[in-house]
């Protein structure tokens, strides 16, 4: 039986269905649940905890009313951010959620200062990079979930191609969690074998287009809000990993220090989740062209991060 304990900060679409997800497998002990919503973070409490007895798991949810609560924390999982508005430019956003990120780090920094945290709140990478800054945490305290979702609907599209190979498809995608991500066909597998051995030159490139809109696809359906069942369960691996100090590779957001040829900026690389966060990152070997992709991709998070110095955020 797990002792572990895990706080989700943000209560909305994602941060419950991670609760629900973490309470109903019983992956950790306890969880509390903290949203600036007071109501809204009762309900879910409540009907998480209803699901998790229903269940028959023995994890106990609860409302965290205060940051005392997150005392104690092995992971705490930051959810919490505006999505975009109509009327509000990409920048615009980026401060509004750097502010909400900066109180949510200090509350841990008091509270919890040993615990592993796992950033979620958007944008993805520059939240990453704004709660390290803040913080002072070193880089393997604090990673970002991204790549494994944005993997999740690469094997997607892969499947829907295919029609085979449900469950069995390995899919890797690099970069930041935005348009110019970095998808990685010669590091994807069905069953073992070689992307390039099962389908033509054309389907990879469709299903590279297709994973990179895969986040957006949603949005538009939706018309209001994002995805969060896969965005969900692609955290709730990675809580697991570090609480079970499994020590598996996932494409994660991490601070580079010199690897791949970059330092103070955060993007998806492969990276080794244990009970430290994270590990280690891993350098594959890219292409010439995917080394170019990237840059533009580090670029465009680099864009965000130049924003929040031009703001003086960090001198505030
Ligand atoms: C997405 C949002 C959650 O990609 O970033 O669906």
């Amino acid at each position: 039986m797990s002792t572990k304990k895990v706080a989700i900060i943000g209560a909305g679409n994602v941060g419950s269905t991670l609760a629900y997800t973490l309470a109903s497998k019983g992956i950790c002990s306890s969880i509390v649940l903290k949203d600036i919503k007071e109501n809204l973070v009762k309900a879910m409490s409540l009907d998480i905890s209803q699901a998790a007895n229903a269940a028959k798991s023995s994890t106990v949810v609860t409302t965290a009313s205060t940051g005392a609560c997150l005392r104690g924390c092995d992971v705490i999982v930051i959810t919490a951010g505006l999505p975009r508005m109509p009327g509000m430019s990409r920048n615009d956003l980026l401060l509004t959620n750097a502010k909400i990120m900066r109180e949510v780090i200090e509350e841990i920094k008091i509270n919890a200062p040993q615990s592993i945290v796992i950033v979620v709140s958007n944008p993805l990478d520059a939240m990453v990079y704004t709660a390290l800054k803040v913080s002072g945490f070193p880089r393997n305290q604090i990673v970002g979930m991204a790549g494994i979702l944005d993997s999740a609907r690469m094997s997607h599209f892969i499947l829907e191609k295919l029609g085979y190979g449900a469950g069995q498809i390995e899919s890797s995608v690099m970069g930041g969690h935005g348009d110019d991500m970095v998808p990685l066909p010669n590091f994807s597998t069905v069953a073992g074998m070689a992307l390039t051995e099962v389908m033509t030159q054309d389907d990879i490139d469709e299903i590279v287009e297709k994973t990179k809109n895969g986040g957006a696809q949603i949005v538009k359906y939706l018309e209001k809000g994002s995805a969060y069942y896969a965005p969900a369960h692609a955290t709730s691996l990675m809580v697991e990993a570090i609480l079970n100090d499994k020590k598996e590779v996932y494409p994660c957001a991490a601070l580079l220090e010199g690897e791949y040829g970059y330092e103070d900026i955060v993007s998806g690389v492969p990276v080794m989740l244990g009970k430290n966060g994270v590990e280690k990152v891993i350098e594959l070997k890219l292409t010439s062209e995917q080394r170019t992709l990237f840059a533009k991709s580090v670029g465009s998070v680099q864009e965000l991060v130049d924003a929040l110095y031009e703001n003086k955020f960090f001198e505030s």
